[in-house]
């Protein structure tokens, strides 16, 4: 990787999907999300992916060990099915849970939709990558993610991930004034 490349990782965790039953509308919803909130260059490091625990497991692992995502975001698999799995298998993989994201996405999902409680979506930390859990509707992906981008910038600071910046007129991130970079 090259010195401050700045790499978001997307992982849709669907089986229909990843067999090619259907399109993937959550990878690319999630990444037009990320394009219109981030004002740095970033690439993406897309998955399309199996509702199995080991490969979600590994997925997130390789994203961020591997291609040291500062970010990454799953959609899908967060249900109370018996194939929804991302949040075992993202409890897994993260060394810390921070659960003031997911009180707050299911907080904000609930003025849209009643069944927003039957996500059981987590975010926590793998050493300086932030992993986001989000439903698979793609609907819900920009309801959760503007519930909670304006933590995202600081927190990925605080785990020693990339300065993240977005454009304000979308998504203005909240940082205390010391840890805003000047220039
Ligand atoms: N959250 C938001 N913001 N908007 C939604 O439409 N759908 C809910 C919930 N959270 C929804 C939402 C529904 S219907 C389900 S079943 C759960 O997310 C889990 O979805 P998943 O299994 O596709 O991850």
């Amino acid at each position: 990787m090259q010195k401050d490349e700045i790499k978001i990782g997307f992982v849709t965790v669907s089986d229909r999907a990843s067999r090619g039953e259907y399109e993937d509308l959550g990878g690319p919803a999630m990444q037009a999300w990320i394009s219109d909130a981030l004002s740095n260059e970033w690439t993406a490091v897309a998955r399309v992916i199996a509702d199995e625990q080991d490969l979600i497991e590994a997925t997130l692992k390789e994203l961020a060990d591997e291609h040291q995502c500062g970010l990454i975001l799953t959609t899908g698999g967060t249900g109370p099915a018996k194939r929804d799995v991302t949040p075992e298998a993202t409890e897994a993989v993260c060394d810390k849970i921070l659960d003031g994201f997911a009180e707050q996405m299911r907080a904000v999902s609930l003025k849209y939709v009643p069944t927003a409680i039957l996500s059981r979506q987590i975010a926590g930390t793998r050493g300086a990558s932030l992993i986001i859990n989000l439903p698979g509707k793609p609907s819900a992906i920009g309801e959760c993610l503007e519930a909670v981008f304006p933590a995202v910038p600081y927190c990925v600071d605080l785990i020693d991930g990339p300065y993240l910046e977005t454009n304000e007129s979308f998504v203005k991130a909240f940082r205390p004034k010391h840890a805003i970079k000047k220039g």
